[in-house]
């Protein structure tokens, strides 16, 4: 039996390895996606064969997962109970797809993944390997009792580990975990449990990664210029740049101006509140940039469906329903609804804040003819319609209204 194991390096995973490899007597494929986590990465292959892998991948999926994942998703608006970016549900998918050709390729019937019964990423695993597919099984050993049992505490796992040779590095010291990739880092558990916990104090300034302190950016606010073509970051400052070097660069900017820090108590599909704390530099961003865009560009109606679903939408990358057909009927409507997002953006980053500073497309709806104070030379709207648009939707507040004084009499 072969097995597909989603391995990052970390205790869990390198213990998950080894004893899936004793407990199912199984050959062990372990899989990494390089999606943007950096030294996470460093010494991975060779540390996966020394704990028992038969075979490593290590891919990098960095350039599909901005293209293919982030910018779609970004056309979208996607926020999470109008906070989260989605950093981590969206590389999910992407992950549970190179899990499945991996398995197809070597003839794996199985995969395995090292995420907790009680968080979102093992439903979003598993509901993307569903559906693409359907016969494989999923082994999540943090979900059987006899793995639980054997491993009921970080003691049990680090003893487990030198019993057999599995270097524990400092990240696994670390008093909370994080997930790292191109668009995010994550930080849950540990001290952030509790919800008065402040991260955002000088104390606590070690834990962030991509970005600094806003009280510590520089005083000196930066103007940057985005192009957009049909909803899409496709140039940053006059260089003509793809997906993944626009999120490299946004990250870039961001994490120096202290930009994109989120500090929530969020709802988990699983039915549990959970505290997170995240970092989107650069996402926060793009996701400014693409809506001042969109108020440019973008006609009224079409704007008001798209954020009607904007919720729906983002609900389901939350939960784990990517590869669903709910989704990419969303996604149609939304592909659509961005045709004519095309333009430049201009931004001051200051201090943990994106200030819009301008505005402009060939493909503008914005008037200003037709919206001055002054004489209107398209004599394309004429004020004295605008009584009659009025009177006509003042009438029913009119009659309910004279209902009510009526019957209160
Ligand atoms: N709460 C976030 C989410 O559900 C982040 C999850 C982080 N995952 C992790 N394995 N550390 O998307
Ligand atoms: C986990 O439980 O494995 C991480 C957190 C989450 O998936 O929500």
């Amino acid at each position: 039996q072969k097995i597909v194991l989603a391995y990052s390096g970390g205790l869990d995973t390198s213990i998950i390895l080894k004893w899936l490899k004793e407990t199912y007597d199984a050959e062990i494929i372990a899989f990494t996606a390089d999606i943007g986590q950096k030294e996470e990465l460093d010494g991975l292959e060779a540390k996966a064969l020394a704990t028992g892998a038969s075979k490593v991948y290590i891919d990098d999926l960095r350039a599909e997962f901005a293209q293919d994942f982030i910018f779609p998703m970004f056309q979208a608006g996607a926020l999470y109970e109008g906070q989260y970016l989605l950093g981590t549900s969206i590389a999910r998918p992407l992950i549970a797809k190179r899990m499945v050709e991996i398995a197809r390729q070597e003839g794996a019937t199985a995969i395995a993944h090292g995420a907790t019964g009680k968080g979102n990423d093992q439903v979003r695993f598993e509901l993307g390997v569903a559906a693409l597919a359907p016969e494989l099984d999923v082994i999540a050993p943090w979900r059987l009792d006899e793995f639980r049992e054997t491993f009921p505490g970080r003691a049990e796992m680090i003893a487990y580990a030198e019993k057999h040779g599995i270097p524990v590095t400092a990240s696994a010291a670390k008093p909370y975990s994080t997930d790292r990739n191109l668009l995010h880092i994550s930080f849950e558990s540990g001290m952030l449990e509790d919800p008065w916990f402040d991260p955002s104090a000088a104390s606590n300034k070690d834990m962030f990664v991509l970005s600094v302190d806003p009280e510590d950016a520089p005083d000196q606010a930066e103007y940057i210029e985005l192009n957009f073509e049909q909803g899409n970051c496709v140039g940053l400052n006059g260089s003509r740049l793809t997906p993944l070097q626009v999120m490299e660069s946004l990250n870039e900017l961001g994490g120096k101006h202290g930009i994109g820090r989120v500090d929530m108590v969020e709802n988990r599909f699983v039915g549990m509140k959970s505290r997170g704390v995240y970092e989107t530099p650069g996402g926060t961003i793009l996701f400014t940039a693409h809506r001042k865009m969109e108020s440019l560009t973008m006609d009224r109606e079409v704007m008001s469906l798209r954020d009607s679903l904007i919720s729906r939408y983002a609900t389901l990358v939350y939960n784990g329903f990517w590869f669903a057909p709910e989704r990419l009927a969303l996604q149609a409507l939304v592909n659509e609804s961005q045709k004519n997002v095309t333009g430049t953006v201009r931004l001051k980053l200051y201090k943990g804040n994106v200030i819009g500073a301008g505005v402009q497309s060939p493909v503008s709806l914005y008037n200003p003819d037709i919206a001055t104070m002054e004489a209107d030379p398209t004599q394309a709207y004429n004020q004295g319609d605008a009584t009659g648009f009025i009177r006509l939707n003042a009438l029913r507040l009119k009659v309910s209204a004279g209902v009510q004084q009526s019957t209160q009499k």
